[in-house]
């Protein structure tokens, strides 16, 4: 096991103590999430009852692989906890997430949420977001004018020349889980996440974007040897 997988491990065992009986739980999408995925079905197995909204079809076909009975967000909202990873989160609790392309998913039932919890290891925190490049989710119609337009935002909030990749599968163009593309913005550094995050907003043809303002409760960070919990 690699030192960063030991972390992910620690802190997905950390997120089980904030699951509790008959709980409405969004399962989060990525490495991390699917850890903490395979410690919590033992316990369903076990007796404990949750009822569990996934935030991707990945995440959903390893929840029924584990044998955990999923239902749907709009039966179940609001959710009382979603725990899911992120790509980066800094200190006031704000993400770039979307790595693995599920943002749109993840950020609905996380919306949907009373709280989000993040699983992150050290090596996701930064001082300021934008190292890791952000995901934006385009429709695949008219997606070159809509990435005209996302450079011409950036430059008018004073993001010059951000290099742009439509996001590569095996050769094609990546599709999310909603058939959408993903333009993976390498910033570099993000001056102010509300403001930028505001501004994809009225983007047409975005979709939704990876920055997570405001809406993570609890992040919890493993270092070696203990977890931090970093409330709002
Ligand atoms: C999926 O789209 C992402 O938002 C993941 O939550 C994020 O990439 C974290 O994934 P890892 O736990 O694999 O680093």
């Amino acid at each position: 096991m690699t030192d960063q997988t030991a972390l992910k491990r620690a802190v997905a065992a950390k997120a089980l103590d904030y699951v509790t009986e008959g709980m409405k739980l969004g399962l989060g999408s990525g490495s991390t999430a699917e850890i903490f995925l395979e410690l919590l079905a033992p316990r369903i197995r076990g007796g404990l009852k949750l009822l569990c909204v996934p935030t991707s079809e990945r995440t959903a076909a390893a929840a029924r692989k584990q044998g955990i009975t999923l239902a749907s967000l709009d039966d179940l909202a609001p959710l009382d906890l979603t725990i899911d990873g992120a790509d980066e989160a800094d200190r006031n609790l704000d993400l770039i997430k979307g790595g693995g392309g599920m943002l749109l998913r993840e950020k609905i039932v996380a919306a949907s949420s009373k709280k989000m919890l993040v699983i992150a290891d050290e090596t996701k925190m930064v001082p300021r977001l934008g190292k890791f490049p952000l995901p934006v989710e385009v429709v695949e119609f008219g997606h070159k004018s809509t990435m005209a337009r996302l450079a011409s935002t950036f430059t008018g909030l004073g993001y010059p020349n951000v290099p742009m990749t439509l996001r590569q599968k095996d050769g094609e163009a990546f599709k999310t889980d909603s058939g959408n593309l993903i333009c993976d913005c390498a910033f570099g550094a993000i001056q102010s996440a509300p403001k930028l995050a505001a501004a994809l907003s009225t983007i047409p043809g975005v979709v939704e974007h990876g920055l997570f303002v405001g809406i993570a409760t609890t992040l919890l960070i493993a270092g070696p040897g203990e977890v931090e919990v970093v409330e709002r």
